[in-house]
């Protein structure tokens, strides 16, 4: 009895510790605002500045408010990103925060991942088709439509996507549990990677005509970030 305690809280701790080494690593002190790396030595994150040099500043952001422009981007969305890149000091706090914006019927964020984070949206306005779809195990389509008010969730990894399914423009915010979620839009990953990937290598894994490769590689392909 007293073993099988023993190896259930000894599994337990090791799944405790798996998830904690899942997500961005925590912070060691009150923070660690960021400073851009030197002399080519880079560290996971970013260094930290001088505690004494901190201030109000470093934590701040302002202009969410400001629509993004979405009139001169072919997918019809715009993301405005507050990360660690715009606030230095989210280094080593695990979270980050964005605007989407979404043209009249048919603004599109594509789908894609963000390899480090969970994503919580909340739409602020217009009404929104999204979803997300689980892993190979059954490639389960979960989605919904969202209006003004309601919030879901996209889990860690999982592709994603949110279309604009109103007359009206849409606006949605969401949280990113890390303060650098990256990016991975599937379409410009696929056929607008630099160098291309092999054209056989496409034509085989999507079962197409060559030639349909051939097309969506000559595309131009642009993020909405
Ligand atoms: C770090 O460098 C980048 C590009 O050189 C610059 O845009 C950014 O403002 C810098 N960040 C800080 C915190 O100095
Ligand atoms: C997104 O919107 C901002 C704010 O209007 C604008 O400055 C930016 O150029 C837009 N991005 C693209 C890729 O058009």
């Amino acid at each position: 009895m007293e073993g099988l305690k023993f190896l259930l809280a000894f599994v337990l701790l090791a799944l405790a510790s798996s998830f904690v080494s899942a997500s961005d690593p925590s912070p060691l002190q009150d923070f660690c605002v960021a400073i851009n790396e030197t002399d080519g030595v880079f560290v996971n994150g970013k260094f930290c500045k001088d505690p004494k040099h901190v201030t109000e500043k470093d934590f701040f952001y302002s202009g969410l408010n400001i629509p993004g422009d979405t009139s001169n981007i072919p997918v019809g969305s715009n993301v405005t990103a507050a990360n660690v890149e715009q606030i230095p000091g989210l280094n080593t706090l695990g979270i980050s925060f964005a605007r989407i914006d979404y043209a009249p019927y048919g603004g599109l964020n594509p789908p894609h991942t963000h390899p480090r984070a969970t994503e919580i949206l909340v739409v602020l306005k217009g009404t929104l088709y999204v979803g997300f779809v689980t892993s190979n195990t059954e490639n389960r389509l979960i989605s919904k439509v969202l209006n003004p008010g309601d919030v879901f969730v996209f889990p860690i990894g999982l592709i994603h996507f949110q279309f604009n399914v109103g007359k009206t423009n849409a606006v949605a915010f969401a949280g990113l549990s890390s303060q650098n979620p990256g990016v991975i839009t599937i379409a410009d990953a696929v056929f607008g990677s630099d160098p291309p990937i092999n054209p056989d290598v496409l034509t085989k894994a999507f079962q197409v005509d060559k030639k349909v490769v051939d097309y969506l590689q000559k595309q131009f392909w642009s993020d909405n970030n």
